[in-house]
C-alpha cells in the first residue's frame, strides 16, 4: 500500500503506522525496551490516535516507531491550569540506526500532528538512567518538570519531561 510519506531523512522514510506495520514495530519494542505492551494495546492507540503514531522505515522495513495520545488534563508547563497535551507513550529506534536524526524526526514530526489536533505541549515519562533519551528531549527543548519514584516495574524512577509545541 502507498503510504503518505510525512518526512524524508535521506533514505529513511517517516510515515503513518498503519494496522500492518504492527508486528514490526512490536519487533523494534522487543529489542529496544523493557517496557512491552500487548497487541490489542497498539491497535488501540492506532485506532484512537492514528495521527501521532508514526513508522520510521528504510527501504520499506520498520527500523523506528513514535506512539502517542493526546490528553486533556493538568498542564506540565502553566502553574495553574489545564491543557490539551500530547503524550508521547513510547519511541525507540533500532540501535543500528540510531545517532542519525531518526528519534528526532519522529518525535518532530508526532508534534507537529499534535499541534493540529490542538496540544500546546507535549511531555513523556523517561527512565531516570536513560541518558541517550534525555540527551535527545533537552536537545529539543524538553525540560524536567516532575519526578515519579519507582514508576517502572523493575522499581526505577522516571522524569517527566515536557516542553511546548505549536507557535
Ligand atoms: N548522552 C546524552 N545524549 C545522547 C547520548 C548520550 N550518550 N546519545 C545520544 N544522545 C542524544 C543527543 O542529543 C543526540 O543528538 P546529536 O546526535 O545531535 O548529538 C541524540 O540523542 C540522537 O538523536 P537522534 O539521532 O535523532 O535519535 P536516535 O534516532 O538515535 O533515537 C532514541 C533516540 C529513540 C532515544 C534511541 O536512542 C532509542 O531507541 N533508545 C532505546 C529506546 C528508548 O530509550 N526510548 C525512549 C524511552 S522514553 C519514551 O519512550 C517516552
Ligand atoms: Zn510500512
Amino acid at each position: 500500500m502507498q503510504k503518505a510519506v510525512v518526512a524524508k531523512l535521506g533514505e529513511y522514510e517517516i510515515h503513518r503506522c498503519d494496522r500492518e506495520d504492527i508486528p514490526s514495530i512490536i519487533e523494534v519494542n522487543m529489542k529496544t525496551l523493557p517496557e512491552h505492551y500487548s497487541d490489542y494495546f497498539y491497535h488501540e492507540i492506532l485506532s484512537e490516535f492514528p495521527e501521532t503514531f508514526l513508522v520510521a522505515e528504510l527501504h520499506g522495513v520498520p527500523v523506528g516507531y513514535i506512539m502517542c495520545r493526546i490528553e486533556y488534563g493538568f498542564s506540565h508547563l502553566k502553574r495553574l491550569g489545564l491543557a490539551r497535551k500530547g503524550h508521547v507513550v513510547s519511541v525507540a529506534v533500532e540501535e543500528e540506526h540510531r545517532g542519525k536524526g531518526i528519534g528526532t524526526g519522529l518525535i518532530m514530526a508526532s508534534q507537529d500532528e499534535m499541534a493540529k489536533k490542538s496540544a500546546t505541549e507535549c511531555y513523556l515519562e523517561v527512565r531516570v538512567s536513560n541518558a541517550q533519551a534525555i540527551g535527545l528531549y533537552q536537545k529539543l527543548g524538553f525540560k524536567v518538570t516532575g519526578r515519579l519514584e519507582a514508576y517502572y516495574r523493575d522499581g526505577e524512577g522516571a522524569l517527566v519531561m515536557a516542553v511546548q509545541i505549536g507557535k
